[in-house]
């Protein structure tokens, strides 16, 4: 089975959140469970510098097919987008980089400017990282002609009507699905933008792409792509429905018997506290006790007081109205009176930012909040923190809560998407049948979270319990392989014979 693997995020080169993390770990889990994988990416900076081109390879060009394909502008006819076929040094699959100066070579993120603010250009952008994955699904090297093109989120949406409308004039060569990350990130452009799609007319219409007069990438791909996935089963049911979907629950209702939720993993490659290089002393679920290294060492790079008994709260998040961490802010001081810890690392939304800042000058040495985006105190957050706060009000999956279990840090979660598929709250059931592994909470409100933070109090009075419970969570595995074998066998029902 071949399978054309397409994003636009990669750890550790460039992330701005989870997609990064499947983006890394997915496909060589598809190439171990025998796939033979090839991906496409925009060659952003970040990845062009870690990229070797392969020697002798030519350089693929993609074509110009009359009025389909997106709009070329001046800087690209002059300079030509073209394939890079090469490899990152850490990640050895066969990877093709769209080179195009003009549309990728920016800093920033992916996204956004270094202002914070979205690329003017970005319709013409993501289209071209559509057009390029439906020209490869199409022909376009002659060495590789994939049997599935799989995309994800937004900034690949339009693939599956690119393909679609390449195979209206030959026969289609490779199948499309489509992976919905997070359905609030739609891709939503002004009309304006539909002429530089190079698609027929009428696709701007309720049929197509259109959506309240708006060009809707994320709407492209759930009417075209012939296969929809979400990161997790309960998102994928709570999508259907008018408060999860965002305005697009009834075209998803419709497409109903092709979409289906398929768990994300954890690489335990990197996250792990049995080899993980941020901690001074490495640990696991037989000398747990060594946990509390870990969270001397966090107490003390954060400037917390060193108080082994002190219920230390992590948050290692985008600080975006999707986590609820308004919930959060709302109970610092009551975590703080209660002899508690908050350590707290996110950027995003600045009134959060600045109420956490605030909370912490209220609090100091009891709450500690770092503004911004760090990979490593996000490890020493997870690995040392007692309890890790997930009160999303939705959330497709979360890894966050997952990479906590491994840790020995109890994910307090509110019940959904995700979260709900993944940890089992310590009911005085579950305690007895050794399956409670966190806290999950049922009313989005300060109270709903008030209730659980209590709980995660109390346990903490039982500390035999709450080791048991730690030692649950920790032996739990979420592996990548069986999300890989889930996705092939959704490409075989595809495409039975490859
Ligand atoms: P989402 O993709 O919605 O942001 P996930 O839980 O799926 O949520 O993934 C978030 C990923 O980004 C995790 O790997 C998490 O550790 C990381 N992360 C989020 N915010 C930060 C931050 N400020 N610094 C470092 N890592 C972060
Ligand atoms: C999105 C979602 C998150 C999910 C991640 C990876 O960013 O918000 O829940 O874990 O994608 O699939």
């Amino acid at each position: 089975m071949k399978v054309l693997y397409v994003c636009s995020e990669l750890f550790p080169l460039l992330k701005t959140g989870g997609l990064a993390d499947v983006s890394a770990a997915l496909p060589p889990a598809l190439h171990k469970a025998g796939c033979d994988v090839r991906m496409l990416l925009p060659a952003y900076p970040a990845l062009q510098a870690a990229f070797t081109s392969l020697r002798g390879k030519p350089l693929l060009r993609l074509p110009h097919a009359g009025y389909i394909g997106p709009h070329w502008g001046e800087s690209l006819a002059a300079n030509p987008p073209r394939l890079q076929c090469g490899h990152f040094a850490d990640n050895r699959l066969f990877t093709y980089l769209i080179d195009a100066p003009a549309l990728y070579h920016r800093a920033g993120n992916p996204y956004l400017n270094p202002e914070g603010q979205a690329w003017p250009d970005n319709a013409v952008r993501f289209a071209w990282l559509g057009w390029a994955a439906a020209c490869l699904g199409q022909g376009l090297d002659d060495n590789w002609q994939p049997d599935i093109v799989h995309c994800h989120d937004w900034h690949t949406g339009l693939a599956p009507i690119y393909q679609r409308e390449l195979a209206l004039r030959e026969q289609p060569l490779a199948a499309s699905v489509f992976t919905i990350h997070n359905l609030a990130y739609q891709g939503l452009f002004p009309n304006t933008v539909f002429d530089q799609l190079g698609l027929p007319p009428d696709l701007f219409g309720i049929d197509g792409l259109e959506f309240y007069d708006q060009v809707s990438f994320m709407k492209a791909a759930i009417q075209f792509a012939q296969r929809i996935t979400t990161v997790s089963p309960s998102y994928a049911r709570e999508i259907l429905t008018p408060e999860q979907g965002v305005g697009l629950d009834g075209l998803l209702r419709s497409r109903v018997d092709v979409l289906s939720g398929i768990l994300n993993g954890v690489d335990y490659k990197v996250w792990s506290p049995a080899h993980d290089d941020v901690l001074a002393q490495t640990y696991d679920v037989q000398d747990i006790s060594k946990k509390a290294n870990a969270k001397a060492q966090l107490q003390k790079k954060l400037a917390l007081q060193p108080r082994p008994e002190g219920l230390v709260f992590g948050v290692v998040s985008r600080l975006s109205e999707q986590k609820g961490l308004h919930l959060v802010q709302a109970v610092v001081d009551e975590i703080a009176a209660n002899g508690g810890q908050l350590a707290l690392l996110g950027a995003g939304d600045g009134d959060l930012e600045q109420a956490f800042a605030q909370a912490a000058s209220k609090h100091p040495g009891q709450v500690a909040v770092h503004r911004g985006y760090d990979e490593a105190l996000g490890h020493a957050i997870i690995a040392g923190s007692d309890v890790m706060l997930v009160p999303s009000r939705f959330e497709p999956c979360g890894l966050t809560q997952l990479y906590a279990m491994r840790y020995g840090t109890l994910p307090l979660v509110h019940r959904v998407g995700g979260l709900a598929d993944t940890v089992v709250d310590c009911t005085p059931n579950h305690l007895g049948d050794g399956t409670a592994c966190g806290f999950v909470f049922d009313d989005f409100s300060v109270a709903g979270l008030q209730s659980a933070l209590a709980r995660a109090f109390a346990l903490k009075q039982q500390p035999e319990l709450w080791k048991t419970v730690q030692q649950n969570a920790m032996r739990l595995r979420f592996d990548w392989d069986i999300a890989a074998q889930s996705y092939q066998a959704l490409y075989r029902e595809l495409r039975p014979s490859a």
